[in-house]
């Protein structure tokens, strides 16, 4: 069975044939080769070009994609930092030498218009798509009928997906809350409001929008106040970060909804807990319905629960959030350290910005490294080769800030160590509710919801989604 590639070869086909005989040639069957094991020794794109064509004809389509389990998962299903077509490189040889089966590409394609350009040019005779379908599921109807703009976009994030899966539970998806939950949120549950409400939305957040959505395809009348210039919140500041622009998609692709259904979104509006400004929105808006969605604030101080302590210095001018920062509040000096509790995107990504920016930057945490949850979203790969430069400082906590010099405490070495000369320290330990509104408003009307992070602080995108749709078929 081993050694030459014809006999590499033998254990597979007899499997091809076994099939065959029991599928009676009733349905197509096809298979996917491992295009590249990325290590010395193992199969290329050439060694598999050569054994497709040993199987041309036994299968009636091929795919083929890289990476081994469990150790090269990272190819496997990439995340947004990697283009489409990266796996054309593997293809396109075994497409040159296959007579009779047929080849399908596969890996990150969401756009159906490129999809058509790979068979129109002759790189494939189909194009597969998995996440792109997750993230919905009518991609094929939408795109024949002409409707791609309607299409809700995946973005490649794999959190919900991929990232449940590796953790053992049913997958779910981060813009699509139907999925693992078909039987109560699936195709035709969402019935018409029985009363029509007039439903007001604070926040034009993710979990504003899509609460505005789901309300209003079941016909209630919708409108949002959002305080900035531009709807998005938090996940507009997410797709900001380097090599993460797909997360905007879900955001422009909630506006173009809510727009369509007539949801009326007004920018520039601040509601404040001060009772002249509820009094006025209540008299103006006449709502049966308040959804308070106004997201969540990061920690300053430097509370988390590990030391379950505030920083000492936190409150000096040269400490500050990653949001500060994002957001344009602060001026940066050249050595910055970075100091994280949520091993999640927030501080590799800033480490990044501020790295190519010419800044000296150190990212501290109490943990073996940084980025552990993304491990699990086959992100390490993609995303540590770009932090080649930064310091990563494992197992080691803040003990105090005395203007630009950081003392740290070392968990394994049991040991404080001086940092000098650090211009700000950036501190990334978590975010609080947004959630004052609710108390107020529920003075005066019956029917208040807390939506997304205004909810659950810090629970991010796919949670503020499920709150959305959770309490728009609610209302
Ligand atoms: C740097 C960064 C990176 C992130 N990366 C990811 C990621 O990769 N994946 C992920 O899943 N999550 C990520 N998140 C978290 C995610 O973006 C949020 O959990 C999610 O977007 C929360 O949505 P939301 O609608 O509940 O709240 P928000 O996005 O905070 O929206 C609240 C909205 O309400 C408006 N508002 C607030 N108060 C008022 C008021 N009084 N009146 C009117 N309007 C008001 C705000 O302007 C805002 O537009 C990231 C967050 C940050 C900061
Ligand atoms: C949740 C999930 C589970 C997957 N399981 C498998 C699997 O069992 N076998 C396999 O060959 N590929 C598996 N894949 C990889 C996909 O087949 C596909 O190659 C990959 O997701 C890239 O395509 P996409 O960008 O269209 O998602 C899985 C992908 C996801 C997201
Ligand atoms: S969870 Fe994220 S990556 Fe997975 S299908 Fe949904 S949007 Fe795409």
């Amino acid at each position: 069975m081993g050694g030459s590639i014809k006999n590499r070869t033998r254990f597979v086909q007899e499997i091809i044939k076994r099939v065959k005989e029991y599928t009676g040639g009733d349905i197509a069957v096809g298979m996917r080769l491992m295009g590249d094991e990325r290590f010395e020794g193992g199969n290329t794109p050439e060694v598999v070009s050569q054994i497709a064509s040993i199987l041309d004809g036994q299968v009636d389509w091929i795919t083929a994609d890289q990476g081994y389990s469990p150790h090269q998962e990272d190819w496997q299903a990439v995340p947004m930092y990697v283009e489409s077509g990266y796996n054309l490189r593997i293809t396109n040889p075994i497409k040159a030498v296959l007579k009779k089966t047929k080849v399908g590409v596969v890996g990150k394609y969401t756009d159906p218009g490129y999809a058509e350009s790979l068979i129109a040019n002759g790189q494939a005779d189909l194009v597969a798509m998995t996440r792109a379908l997750i993230a919905d599921p009518e991609l094929p109807n939408k795109a024949r009928a002409g409707m791609s703009a309607e299409i809700r976009p995946c973005i490649g994030a794999l959190q919900d997906c991929w990232g449940r899966m590796i953790r053992g539970l049913p997958i779910s998806c981060t813009v699509n809350l139907a999925v693992g939950r078909e039987e109560a949120w699936g195709n035709q549950t969402l019935t018409p409001a029985t009363t029509k409400k007039s439903v007001f939305v604070i926040g034009a957040g993710v979990a504003g929008l899509e609460t505005a959505r789901i309300a209003a395809l079941r016909g209630h009348k919708v409108r949002i106040y959002e305080k900035s210039k531009q709807a998005g919140g938090q996940a507009m500041i997410a797709g900001r970060l380097p090599g993460r622009g797909n997360l905007k998609a879900i955001v422009n692709w909630l506006v173009d909804q809510v727009k369509a259904l007539g949801v009326d979104i007004k920018y520039g509006l601040d509601v404040t807990d001060d009772q002249e400004v509820v009094d006025f929105v209540l008299s103006e808006e006449k709502p049966d319905v308040v959804i308070i969605a106004t997201g969540s604030t990061p920690i300053k101080n430097g509370f988390q629960p590990y030391t379950f302590n505030e920083i000492e210095g936190w409150d000096q001018p040269n400490v500050c959030t990653d949001e500060d920062i994002w957001q344009g509040r602060i001026e940066l000096g050249s050595k910055i350290l970075i100091a994280d509790t949520l091993s999640f995107i927030e501080a590799p990504a800033l480490a990044e910005h501020l790295m190519t920016r010419g800044k000296t930057v150190e990212v501290v945490t109490p943990f073996e490294n940084i980025a552990l949850e993304l491990n699990l979203m086959n992100h390490w790969e993609h995303l540590m080769p770009r932090l080649v430069g930064v310091k990563i400082t494992p197992f080691t906590w803040i003990k105090k800030i005395e203007r630009n010099v950081v003392t740290l405490y070392d968990f394994h070495e049991k040991q404080t160590k001086m940092v000098r000369d650090v211009d700000d320290t950036v501190l990334i330990t978590g975010r609080i509710q947004n959630d004052s509104l609710y108390r107020v408003f529920k003075e005066k009307i019956v029917e208040v919801y807390l939506a997304g992070d205004a909810n659950v602080a810090g629970a991010r995108i796919g949670f503020a989604m499920y709150d959305g749709q959770r309490i728009g078929r609610l209302v």
